[in-house]
């Protein structure tokens, strides 16, 4: 269908706080995918469909045309470098904030520091502004572990209430970024699905307006 919507999203936080967005726009999944099993969720519009992936791989699938658009948080897409992507769109969703962070009795560090992180080029991106030489560790999740075992002197992680980082002995140290999630738009969608693509966007900030 020529202009037909595919619209990438990941479970949890973002699903649950692009929802009221998306019923402004007069689109309603037709199942929650937190029950469902489905990667492809279909909605009561015909032109309008959902695919659910990992938040990481949202920019992915909107680059390479897997979906039109997408929402993926500023963290995920700092990460991603942002190639063959339009960014129209803070839909001010699922703030918080990149931080660096570490133990709150932190021994006097010396020499470089090793840094816990699933933020690689961010937290490369941020010490080389510094003028600082760190060493990077790259984990999948749990930064928080990090500093407690002996495996880093510091993380780099996103930070909202700061609960997480407390529960383990840690506090904010730098900030480095405010991150909310944004609408992304695959650039040939742009183009071949103009009026399609900009309707939507112009709907989803009303909303955004609304909600704000
Ligand atoms: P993946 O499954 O790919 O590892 P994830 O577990 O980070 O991704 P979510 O936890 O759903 O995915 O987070 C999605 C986005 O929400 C993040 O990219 C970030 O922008 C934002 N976010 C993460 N943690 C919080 C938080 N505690 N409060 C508010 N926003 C957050
Ligand atoms: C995120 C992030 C932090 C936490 C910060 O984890 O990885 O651990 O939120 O939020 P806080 O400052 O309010 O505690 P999330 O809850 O998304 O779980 P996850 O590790 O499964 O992504």
């Amino acid at each position: 269908m020529q202009n037909r919507l595919t619209i990438a999203l990941s479970k949890g936080r973002i699903f649950k706080e692009t929802l009221p967005l998306l019923a402004h726009a007069g689109i309603e999944p037709a199942e929650d995918p937190e029950t469902s099993r489905k990667l492809i969720l279909s909605t009561n519009r015909e032109d309008v469909r959902l695919i659910i992936v990992r938040a990481s791989d949202v920019p992915t699938y909107v680059q390479y045309g897997g979906a039109d658009l997408g929402v993926a948080g500023k963290d995920v897409l700092m990460e991603h470098g942002g190639d063959g992507l339009y960014e129209p769109l803070d839909l001010r969703i699922a703030r918080c904030r990149l931080m660096v962070a570490g133990p709150v009795d932190e021994p006097h560090l010396s020499g470089r520091l090793r840094i816990a992180t699933k933020f690689v080029r961010s937290t490369r991106q941020y010490y080389a502004r510094q003028g600082q030489q760190v060493e990077i560790i790259k984990l999948y999740g749990s930064m928080e572990l990090a500093p407690l075992v002996g495996l880093a002197d510091r993380i780099v992680d996103v930070v909202d209430t700061g609960n997480t980082l407390r529960a383990n002995g840690l506090q904010p140290r730098e900030h480095i970024a405010d991150i909310s999630s944004q609408l992304i738009v695959n650039r040939a969608s742009m183009k071949m699905k103009h009026q399609a693509v900009t309707e939507f966007i112009h709907c989803i900030e009303e909303a955004v307006e609304r909600h704000a």
